[in-house]
């Protein structure tokens, strides 16, 4: 048995030279223990038994697992190095082994890679320095404690550098301390946590992020996944996140209150006829899909071709919501022609359900894009335009007071039952809409286009076939 134990400075170049050497004399991955510096039983000193071979001679292998491994070797997983020599060693009889996304060794060392390019972001942006200069000194100088997940100190390293030239500066974590002086970054061993000094430009720093936080933007658990809360306790600015939160929803209020309302270009003539038609239909019940063509309640009507409104017999016992029309639907006025309603079709004559029989439309009536070169990709609408829609789509579930509601995707269910929960976890579920009707929650068949693996997309599909073949029988059983 080969012993090896690898630094926490340096520990991407040791691993790499040892790896090579090992491979290079025919050492199985069995016959290496592989231990790092400072975790488990391993001795605190970097060692490699005279038995071990180390080669800095150049070894062919993909492009990607050298970046992958200069990660890795990086993470706190005391195996890190053991799975990297055991994934080079199979590379050497399997060199299309990276591109086998269903390889579990991969697809382990994949996630931790992930997971330490996250860590090294966060440093980046959690990184926060206390003045330390002394009096007189010709630079100043500043000090940070950080504690991250992984070691990605010795990573940023060239970063903190690069941005920092200007000062001197030290990053203390408890594995690895940089220090930056006279030009050169210089790594040493951890330390405890040192005592830093009040920052004087905290306040200011405390003022700026109060001013840039939108209230009127907020969504906590994007922010707490952006800034975990496991950082917060050495970021001056945290402490005023509660109160920004619980102040958020009226100063979004009063901002709102306080907006100037312009209305869109030439949009005076198309609301007055709007008002027109929407107060004949609202008074005979007829013409919604008129009313609908002139809608100008949200911008989306400015670059869209035409409103789509939904198809299919008006009393229809099921309804199929969808997110909003795609190209194609833009282009032809009807709902669910393209690749994503095609693919809809396919398998709900599969499921048993016929299009025909349904009513089908959109939970947002206009077709929300940006132009890339000659084409228009698609965007997903956003709360106030799936809100301005809802006028729309609750005058056509009154219209049709179908026995089920089907909501393909996030859009659609968010507009049917007011929950914006994921989709993936509620999926197959009936819950009960905003207006009392029963929703079945589907994924939408575009998530099925855009899956990249066949196996996954095969299970999707099937999945999706089950929901509606579901909506099918819920639908007979309800008449009955
Ligand atoms: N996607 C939708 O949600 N609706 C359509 O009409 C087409 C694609």
């Amino acid at each position: 048995m080969r012993c090896v134990t690898v630094p926490l400075i340096g520990a991407s170049t040791v691993w790499r030279d040892v790896a090579r050497g090992l491979l290079a004399a025919g050492v199985a991955p069995s016959d290496v223990l592989w231990n790092a510096e400072g975790q488990g039983d391993a001795p605190d000193l970097f060692g490699v038994d005279d038995a071990v071979p180390t080669s800095a001679a150049a070894l062919t292998v993909p492009r990607s697992f050298v970046a992958m491994a200069n990660s890795v070797c990086y993470h706190s997983d005391p195996q890190r190095f053991a799975r990297l020599y055991s994934l080079l060693w199979r590379l050497r009889s399997q060199p299309h082994l990276m591109s086998d996304c269903a390889d579990p060794d991969l697809a382990k060392l994949r996630q931790m890679e992930k997971a330490v390019h996250r860590c090294r972001h966060k440093m980046r942006a959690f990184v926060r320095f206390r003045e330390i200069s002394v009096p007189g000194a010709n630079r100043r100088s500043f000090a940070a404690w950080f504690e991250p997940t992984h070691y990605t100190l010795e990573m940023n390293a060239s970063f903190f550098r690069d941005r920092f030239a200007d000062m001197d500066w030290r990053i203390v974590t408890p594995d690895v301390t940089a220090i930056y002086r006279g030009g050169e970054v210089a790594l040493e061993p951890g330390q405890p946590a040192p005592k830093l000094p009040e920052d004087a430009s905290e306040e200011l720093w405390l003022t700026y992020f109060r001013n840039i936080f939108n209230p009127a933007r907020l969504k906590v658990n994007a922010m707490t996944s952006e800034m975990p809360r496991k950082y917060w306790k050495n970021l001056p600015e945290a402490a005023a996140i509660p109160d920004l939160i619980a102040n958020a929803p009226a100063r979004a209020r009063a901002m709102a209150a306080a907006a100037p309302t312009l209305p869109p270009l030439r949009a005076a003539s198309a609301q007055a006829q709007q008002a027109r038609l929407t107060s004949v239909w609202a008074d005979t019940g007829e013409g919604l899909e008129a009313a609908i063509r002139t809608c100008t309640r949200c911008p989306l009507h400015c670059t869209a071709t035409q409103a789509v409104c939904g198809e299919g017999p008006q009393d229809a016992a099921l309804m199929i919501v969808g997110e909003q029309p795609g190209d194609q639907e833009d282009l032809a006025g009807r709902p669910f022609v393209g690749p994503a309603g095609q693919l809809f079709v396919k398998v709900a004559q599969e499921a048993g359900l016929d299009r025909s029989a349904a009513y089908v439309t959109n939970a947002v009536k206009h077709f929300k894009h940006i132009p890339r070169g000659r084409r228009r990709l698609h965007q997903r609408p956003n709360g106030a335009e799936i809100e301005h829609c809802k006028w729309w789509l609750d005058a056509e579930i009154t219209r049709a007071a179908p026995r089920l509601i089907v909501a393909m995707g996030a859009t659609a269910a968010h507009a049917l039952t007011g929950m914006g929960a994921r989709v993936t976890a509620r999926r197959g579920g009936i819950e009960r809409g905003r207006l009392g009707h029963d929703v079945l929650i589907t994924v939408h068949p575009s998530y099925l286009l855009r899956l990249p693996d066949a196996d996954a997309q095969a299970a999707a599909t099937a999945a999706f076939r089950a929901d509606l073949a579901l909506a099918a029988r819920h639908v007979q059983t309800a008449g009955a």
